[in-house]
């Protein structure tokens, strides 16, 4: 069952937000030069206009740090106050330890849990189920949960299909263990979320490598046409679901954070839940496909232009590599 809607008295509150972005800004144009692609199609098809690259060697790492540090900055908390890191993560600094270890020292988070999860684009969102169900059974009581990509680290420069698609950064989130109120979905926190994996489809999207095959990351190899299909479908049904799970409709959202890997794929997910595309947060056009880190990056782009407020009820989803899909319904 992949519905998690456990209640225990205890609920899971975003206190902060945080992201990082690197300074190298790669453009459509700039693809130009490198492989038989234009502007023009990148957009039309995809949405994209520009993504960021991470320098020589800034790290996932590195740019989690960043992101997590802005997090604490937000929430006026220090790294020992936190005692959980969880790194939603599919290009880590090594194949072990975890990148959430690294964060966890160089923060100076308490000794407590810290690992990463891979579920490549719909990482963050199982990172945020991991770390609500952690919260709500009182295993932590602050975590930080992060979504960072070096995703430029595993791209074939010179594959157009997929080279186009991808950018690097990282984005956070702090949740902390408050006690659950009476006032059902007005409540703040998580209220659900909803995670799933079909492996029967995990030769759609793929690195051609691994440490126990090549001894290599390898590059993305992806059947873009059929992920895109698929990814409409899923979409479409886990946040109908998300909502029956909370007895609301789509018109109780403020707002929708989907992952950002095709603007067609966030179009098609609105007009499923006849939401205005004013309510959703659209960031692909400048980030790129960042897979774990694009829905924290989203969010806290829209905390800190002052479009999400405290109190928004939000839905969160994304769909990637396995295929993996999910969602999570939070009240901010
Ligand atoms: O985040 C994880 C999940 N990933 C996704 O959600 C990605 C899902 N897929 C997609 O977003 C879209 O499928 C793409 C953006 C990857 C591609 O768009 P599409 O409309 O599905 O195009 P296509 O793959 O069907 O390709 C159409 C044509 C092909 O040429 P032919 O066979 O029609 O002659 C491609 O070879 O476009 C060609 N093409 C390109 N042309 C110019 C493929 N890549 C490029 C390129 N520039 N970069």
């Amino acid at each position: 069952m992949a519905n998690s809607n456990l209640r225990t008295g205890v609920a899971s509150v975003i206190l902060s937000t945080g992201s990082y972005l690197p300074q190298k800004i790669v453009t459509n144009k700039d693809l130009e030069k490198k492989v038989d692609t234009t502007d023009e199609w990148i957009f039309q098809r995809s949405g994209i206009r520009e993504r960021r690259i991470a320098a020589e060697g800034e790290t996932t790492g590195d740019m989690a740090i960043a992101a997590a540090r802005k997090a604490l900055e937000s929430a006026g908390l220090k790294g020992s106050d936190i005692d959980g890191v969880i790194v939603a993560t599919t290009t880590p600094d090594r194949t072990f330890p975890a990148v959430a270890v690294k964060v966890q020292a160089e923060i100076g988070a308490s000794v407590g849990i810290a690992f990463d999860v891979q579920a490549v684009c719909t990482g963050f969102v199982y990172a945020l189920g991991v770390a609500d169900n952690f919260i709500r059974l009182g295993q932590a009581r602050r975590i930080l949960v992060i979504g960072a990509e070096k995703m430029s680290s595993v791209i074939n420069w010179e594959d157009r299909t997929t080279c186009v698609l991808f950018g690097d950064g990282a984005g956070a989130v702090i949740l902390e263990a408050q006690p659950e109120g009476k006032e059902g979905i007005k409540g703040r926190g998580i209220h659900s979320t909803h995670l799933y994996a079909n492996g029967a489809q995990r030769d759609l999207l793929y690195t051609d490598g691994g440490p126990s095959t090549t001894g290599k990351a390898g590059c993305i190899v992806m059947q873009g046409r059929e992920v895109f299909k698929y990814a409409v479908q899923y979409m479409a049904d886990v946040v109908d679901e998300a909502l029956a799970a909370n007895n609301i409709t789509a018109a109780d959202l403020d707002w929708l954070v989907p992952h950002q890997a095709n603007i067609r794929i966030i179009e098609a997910t609105a007009k499923k839940l006849d939401l205005s595309m004013d309510k959703v947060v659209v960031t692909v056009e400048r980030h790129g496909n960042t897979s774990a880190a694009s829905i924290p990056l989203a969010l806290d782009e829209a905390v800190r232009s002052k479009k999400i407020k405290k109190g928004d009820l939000l839905l969160l989803e994304g769909m990637g590599g396995g295929l993996t899909w999910g969602a999570a319904l939070v009240r901010y």
